[in-house]
């Protein structure tokens, strides 16, 4: 029998402020993005989450799917930050899922530029942040997160090789309740620090820039319709990445523009 993860979180005790005061739970729905967007669209507060067992439409980056059978979990947190914290999201949600799965599995993940969160490297979560805003101010964003909690990656032909999941990485069973309570209660606490201002915020792009498996190494990116080979060097405080091309020129790509590929051969 499948265990609700939402109600074991509960169960467990959820000691968050502002990410899970609601927590709606389905079986199954075409992409929590939708819903989350759904709801925020009709007014849910800051801090909204969106939990589905199964999605038949989960979406990626860049419009890729994002396969969604039960025994994973699949969330998106509606949330209405400043214009400052906006930008925050993506490095954010990468450390509280890096977190999460470190407390709960002792396993070290690492994160692929902007928000792959691997293991060993292989993808076990996913990260998609979709924003609205009107003229300067933010309606509200959207962070969608796939975790590989039980999936059989040789099963999806895709993701045969490339993929892995927390029950394989960490050889035993590992509990969505767990992970999901974690989860919110560290995107809780780093969502909260982000609205504190510019030195927690830096504390916070320290953690990610040490868990980027990137930097420091030569990538391939695609971009504006070019390919570019360089030197993954840095990121910025927004969390775009500086690469340095093979002319000796330096630029900065932001994380929504660029499918980054595995380092170049
Ligand atoms: C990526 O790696 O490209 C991002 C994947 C994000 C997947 C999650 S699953 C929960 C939420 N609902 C979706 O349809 N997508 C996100």
């Amino acid at each position: 029998m499948t265990v609700n993860p939402v109600a074991a979180a509960l169960r467990r005790g959820l000691f968050t402020r502002v990410v899970g005061k609601r927590l709606l739970y389905y079986q199954e729905l075409s992409s929590t993005m939708d819903e989350a967007a759904r709801r925020a669209d009709a007014g849910a507060e800051d801090g909204t989450v969106v939990v589905a067992e199964s999605q038949t439409s989960g979406r990626g980056r860049f419009g890729r799917s994002w396969v969604s059978p039960k025994g994973n979990l699949y969330l998106s947190v509606v949330l209405r930050p400043t214009r400052e914290v906006l930008p925050q999201l993506t490095i954010l949600s990468g450390v509280a899922v890096a977190r999460a799965i470190r407390k709960t599995t002792r396993l070290e993940p690492r994160i692929k530029w902007p928000n792959d969160v691997l293991i060993d490297g292989k993808k076990v979560a996913g990260i998609l942040v979709e924003s609205v805003a009107a003229g300067d101010h933010v309606c509200y964003a959207v962070v969608g997160i796939g975790i590989n909690v039980n999936l059989d990656t040789s099963a999806v032909s895709e993701l045969a090789g490339r993929a892995t999941s927390l029950d394989a990485a960490a050889g035993r069973p590992v509990a969505r309740g767990d992970v999901l309570r974690q989860l919110l209660q560290d995107l809780d606490a780093l969502y909260l620090r982000a609205g504190q201002g510019q030195s927690p915020r830096q504390r916070i792009m320290e953690e990610w820039r040490s868990t980027l498996d990137t930097l420091g190494q030569r990538v391939r990116v695609d971009w504006l319709g070019e390919s570019y080979q360089g030197l993954a060097e840095d990121v910025d405080e927004t969390g775009n990445l500086l690469l340095r091309l093979d002319d000796g020129s330096r630029v900065s790509l932001a994380a929504g523009e660029v499918t980054l590929h595995d380092p170049a051969v």
